[in-house]
């Protein structure tokens, strides 16, 4: 019996949000630049964006680049943005192709002007696509999404416009640039490493985490079949006891 029909279709996590790590590492074991593991990385974006599609998954979120990732050495930043703006590129008429929306979140200021010209465009063009959303997490950290958002919450209040004893979780929900995006309901870590790394720190509250020592540019649909049917293996309370779920 394959992986794929073992997925109970009624039980898929309705967003998965995953960060994609181990490109450096692949690409060392095979004596190459670190640049050529990012680029065999696209290939295993295509994998997850289509397996999650078929099975009918509605979010799939990816960590392609973090605020921190502005940090590494000016090549392979510059060489990541390129790959991005060209990925970007020629993947928009799949994604249409496949009622796939793209959208992102993150400090888009930060983008080199043609990275976030070529973005918005396919943003724009995919926009009213309704199969499957899946959304690039782009100089992005949690910490600064939540920073912003207590900015503006600050703001309001200085405004006059809400009350310090109005602000509720929802108002947070309401100020983070993930807003009217379910919460992940599946995190999956590539790599072997086993952290969050400032990724969704709200957002991930109850989510179930999932760790495998595959590194990204190896992981293909049969990985992302097994998340999730070890995720359906999960009991998820949210704080409750078995008993109150089974009744
Ligand atoms: C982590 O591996 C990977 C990244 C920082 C970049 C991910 C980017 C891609 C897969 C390319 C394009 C993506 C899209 C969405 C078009 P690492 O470099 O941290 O690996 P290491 O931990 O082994 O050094």
């Amino acid at each position: 019996m394959s992986l794929k029909s073992k997925i109970d279709a009624q039980r898929l996590p309705e967003h998965i949000a995953i960060i994609m790590d181990g490109n450096g590492r692949w690409a060392k074991e095979k004596g190459k630049f670190r640049i050529f593991g990012h680029q065999n990385g696209v290939k295993s974006v295509r994998e997850a964006t289509e397996a999650a599609a078929e099975l009918g998954v509605k979010y799939l979120t990816l960590y392609a680049f973090s605020t921190e990732n502005w940090n590494r050495p000016q090549l392979e930043v510059i060489a990541l943005m390129e790959l991005l703006v060209s990925t970007i590129r020629k993947e928009t008429n799949t994604l249409m192709k496949n009622n796939i929306r793209l959208q992102a979140i993150g400090n888009m200021d930060d983008l080199p002007p043609k990275c976030f010209k070529e973005l918005k465009a396919a943003i724009d063009e995919t926009q009213n696509n309704t199969r499957m959303t899946l959304v690039l997490a782009l100089s992005y950290s949690a910490k600064w999404d939540i920073t912003n958002a207590v900015k503006s919450i600050a703001h309001k209040v200085k405004e006059g416009k809400l009350l310090p004893s109005d602000i509720t979780d929802q108002t947070i929900d309401e100020h983070l640039s993930t807003n009217g995006i379910p919460n992940p309901a599946l995190m999956i870590r590539t790599s072997g490493e086993h952290r969050i790394s400032n990724f969704l720190l709200w957002e991930l509250a109850y989510s179930e985490f999932y760790f495998t020592d595959t590194l990204w540019p190896d992981f293909n649909k049969e990985h992302l079949y097994e998340a999730i049917l070890n995720f359906q293996q999960r009991e998820r309370r949210f704080g409750k006891t078995s008993e109150q779920l089974a009744i």
